[in-house]
């Protein structure tokens, strides 16, 4: 298979965790490029179900090489919890799973700054974090004070660690949480570095020399593109860039190795956390996409919140990360509708918009003009052919690809590995 960027086209939880395990089989290694474990990737594999928050789901494929690159925010206690995870269900991931040693890594007092951050946001500027301490840790790693996955292989790790849990214990007193005790994180994270010693490498490198060895690379992204610091929903994002552009800064693999991008999209929209959703449904409808969607966050349990198709929002994912190959996903959770509706374009002060708005103000005062489609009405998820869909189904799922361009190139019909329509990827 081709280079691969994977990345999530609406706000995250597209169900990219199913289609990256998919794929897997066609490829070598798996790198995750951004974000940390604010992501939860649902596997369900030989009725077993996965969950994992940093290690890409290649890790279930035996063989195959899993990466944690450079521009993700590593929390080592976390990923010491899915390794060991991991061990009890006999995979071993040791020798074949790598943390960048350029990694930026999550320490418990960005966690606890998170959580305190977010306390002190007033109703209307609260972003819904997943409070993981993915802002503080960017946050530190852009004003170039943050500590380094490789930074636990050096002498000095211990007493920066001294040092930034005083500068922290500083700012949460003011904000009043909670301090940390500087003895207890420099035991925690001794004992961490022990034991992710053999996991750190020079991922960028391992990459080089594979990609020159002609093996194939899957660059998988977290979250989604709404979701994306610069181009999402600002200040309603996560703080990295889900976005394609990022694969290449987020791995160090350069954007000429590349041979295409997927994008991942879920046939109804949904987002948690706060912030614009211009097709949100407050209503019986939108409930019922969330119960037979099983809408609720895989990281910290919350409802989703559940609209319409969003094609502006479609057509902009595929501008932005040039999307060859869409894998749509969900679609049998639509089959008990009667009527579908599409949001082809916005409403704004009486003029039509196409593309998606970057000023929130605007976005605020956008109606969602809708197409309708009739529902098929029958239950698609023991389809194995895309040429077996009810003929109804079919026709909602290419006019959504006519409406935000590029190719469908994998349907999925259900949750298990057997419910993935193939088509050309
Ligand atoms: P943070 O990434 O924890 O800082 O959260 C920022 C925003 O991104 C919040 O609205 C979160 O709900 C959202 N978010 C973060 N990770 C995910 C994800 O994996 N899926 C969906 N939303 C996410």
């Amino acid at each position: 298979m081709p280079n691969t960027i994977l990345v999530g086209a609406q706000w995250g939880d597209e169900g990219k965790g199913k289609v990256i395990d998919v794929l897997t089989n066609q490829v070598d290694i798996i790198a995750r490029f951004q974000g940390g474990s604010n992501a939860g990737h649902t596997v369900i594999a030989e009725g077993k179900k996965y969950v994992l928050h940093l290690i890409p789901s290649g890790i279930l494929h035996e063989g195959k090489v899993c990466i944690i690159g450079n521009g993700v925010v590593m929390n080592p206690l976390d990923l010491i919890e899915e390794i060991s995870m991991l061990r009890g269900y006999a995979i071993v991931p040791a020798g074949r799973l790598f943390v960048s040693c350029r990694s930026h890594m999550v320490m418990n007092w960005h966690r606890a700054i998170d959580k305190a951050d977010e306390a002190l946001r007033s109703a209307e500027k609260k972003i819904g974090t997943t409070g993981r301490g993915i802002g503080p840790t960017y946050c530190a790693k852009v004003s170039r004070t943050g500590l380094r996955v490789g930074d636990m292989l050096s002498a000095t790790f211990f007493d920066r660690i001294r040092e930034q849990v005083a500068e922290a214990n500083a700012r949460l007193k003011v904000m009043n949480a909670e301090p940390l005790d500087a003895d207890e994180q420099v035991r925690i994270y001794k004992e961490a570095a022990d034991f992710l010693r053999p996991y750190i490498a020079d991922t960028a490198v391992m990459l080089a020399e594979a990609d020159k060895a002609g093996k194939s690379i899957l660059l998988e992204g977290a979250q989604g593109t709404m979701l994306d610091i610069d181009f999402g929903t600002y200040p309603f994002v996560t703080s990295s860039n889900p976005t394609a552009g990022g694969a290449c800064t987020g791995t160090g693999l350069s954007p000429r190795r590349i041979d295409r991008v997927v994008g991942v999209i879920k046939a109804y929209t949904t987002r948690v956390g706060a912030g614009p959703l211009p097709t949100e449904l407050e209503d019986a409808i939108g409930e019922g996409l969330r119960q037979r969607g099983g809408e609720f966050g895989a990281t910290t349990g919350r409802p989703r919140r559940c609209g319409w198709f969003d094609a502006v929002v479609g057509r902009y994912s595929c501008m932005i990360n040039g999307v060859d190959f869409w894998a749509m996903t969900k679609l049998d959770v639509l089959d008990a509708e009667p009527v579908l509706k599409i949001c082809v374009a916005y409403e704004c002060d009486g003029k039509r918009i196409e593309t998606f708005p970057s000023d929130l103000d605007i976005l605020s005062r956008c109606k969602p003009i809708y197409e309708e489609m009739p529902g098929w009405l029958s239950e698609t998820s023991k389809v194995t052919h895309y040429e077996d869909l009810p003929v109804k189904a079919r026709a909602y799922v290419e006019r959504l690809v006519h409406l935000i361009g590029g190719r469908l190139g994998v349907l999925s019909v259900g949750p298990a590995r057997e419910t993935t329509l193939r088509l050309g990827l």
